[in-house]
């Protein structure tokens, strides 16, 4: 089939590529030609494991451009551009911009949204530009996201059922349970999963302070155990410094906002920004009370990334606490593995960076960083991802353990 893909981020990117590798002929259209030219040269400005290759792979039957005139004659069309908060509302101006682009070419293609957009979105682009519109959130994890697009744990379609079956069969191949429903529905899906791993994130980070002032407690062992519920489940029970990322602090925000002004108030999606929002304080607070004044230590931090096998650091709550030691006169020395940024003083390697350092913070849960616990470290050790098995270290803190806080 050819399929055109409008916005080349993670979503759209990945989405491209799995559907090339899925014998489709692909166009993939960004109005930023400076990307296009490194797509084109194999220089991919992404990183994202496996995706790389797969667009290598799949060169023949997937072209970069920003030319929108290349997208005559593709019979479906994948917006994926962002969707960011403007005064906590979302702007929907690169949506709208995408879809009179592909209205300027006359292209008469299935119209399918993939950008995460409020309720009723759809509908409305639908009735002002007279188009076929299809709704098909996305739901794929950075840093996973090719296994996600190839095997999701379902797919939501949304719209007309002439349009959304033909929408369905782009992504019969991952054998996922297939959902066709009302474009609102599907829309709404979309905010009330991201906003309930929010809260599910909020909730163990918010039993993980409990855990704190109770000794013999730790929050590690109290999610495993709620986790063997079916009912509750074990993923994203992972207490640490709070959720970031382009995506949940976004959507929650945008949610609450859409709510409001029809005039109902997400009572528990507020709760859950509101613990995230003090998880940085929270760590502080424990390395205070653990390891005394903050100011004039130096500090080894490990990550900067908003989670693991990702470069990405927007909403990044590491990046927070990055600034939040240098705030509190900390000297701080940075490790990741991919992620770099602009004035943060890095170093090459863990073990490059271990000489005169007063402690350790594990900021994201990179499954390289547990070499520390081969490394007989006298120093403190404050996991903030509680990834480290606490027995290998002389002086382990871990949010969510007893800690006399
Ligand atoms: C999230 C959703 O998980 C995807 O399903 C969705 O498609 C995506 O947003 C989106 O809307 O595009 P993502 O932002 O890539 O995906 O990252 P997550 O894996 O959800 O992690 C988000 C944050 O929560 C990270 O900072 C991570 O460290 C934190 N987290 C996650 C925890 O603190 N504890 C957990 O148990 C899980």
């Amino acid at each position: 089939m050819n399929i055109g893909v409008i916005g080349i981020g993670f979503v759209g990117a990945v989405t491209a590529a799995v559907l090339a590798d899925q014998g489709n002929s692909i166009i993939a259209l960004d109005i930023d030609s400076d990307k296009i030219a490194r797509f084109n040269s194999g220089d991919i400005p992404i990183f994202e494991p496996g995706l790389k290759e797969l667009i290598l792979k799949n060169k023949k039957n997937l072209k970069f451009t920003a030319d929108y005139r290349m997208l005559r004659g593709t019979e479906i069309i994948f917006v994926a551009v962002p969707t960011p908060n403007l005064n906590g509302k979302i702007n929907l101006d690169y949506v709208y911009r995408a879809i009179s682009s592909i209205k300027s070419i006359n292209n008469d293609a299935i119209i399918v949204i993939k950008s995460t957009v409020i309720p009723g979105t759809g509908s409305k682009i639908k009735d002002e530009f007279n188009v076929n519109i299809v709704s098909n959130p996305e739901f794929l994890r950075e840093g996973n996201a090719i296994e996600d697009t190839l095997h999701p744990d379902r797919v939501i379609i949304g719209g007309e059922e002439e349009y959304a079956e033909k929408v369905a069969n782009v992504w019969k191949f991952s054998n996922s349970p297939i959902l066709i429903t009302t474009r609102e529905n599907a829309e709404l899906i979309k905010y009330a999963s991201n906003s309930f791993l929010a809260t599910k994130i909020s909730f163990i980070n918010e039993i993980a302070n409990l855990c704190q002032k109770i000794p013999n407690a730790d929050v590690e062992t109290v999610a495993k155990g709620m986790g063997y519920d079916r009912r509750i489940g074990p993923l994203f029970l992972k207490a640490g410094i709070g959720y970031g990322g382009s995506c949940l602090p976004k959507d929650t925000e945008a949610f609450i906002k859409y709510a409001e002004e029809l005039g109902e108030e997400m009572k528990i999606i507020k709760a859950a920004r509101n613990v995230n929002e003090e998880r940085i304080e929270r760590i502080i607070k424990i390395m205070e009370n653990k390891i005394g004044k903050i100011g004039g230590l130096k500090i080894l931090q490990l990550g900067i990334s908003f989670k693991e096998n990702t470069n990405d650091v927007r909403e990044s709550q590491a990046l927070k606490l990055y600034y939040a030691l240098i705030k509190k006169g900390a000297n701080v020395i940075v490790f990741d593995p991919v992620s770099k940024i602009e004035g943060i003083r890095y170093c090459e390697s863990i073990k490059d960076c271990l000489i005169s350092i007063d402690a350790i913070v594990v900021a994201t849960e990179w499954a390289e960083f547990k070499i520390l616990e081969e490394m007989d470290l006298k120093i403190p050790v404050i996991d903030g991802r509680r990834i480290l098995n606490p027995e290998k270290f002389e002086r382990f803190i871990g949010i969510g353990r007893y800690c006399d806080d």
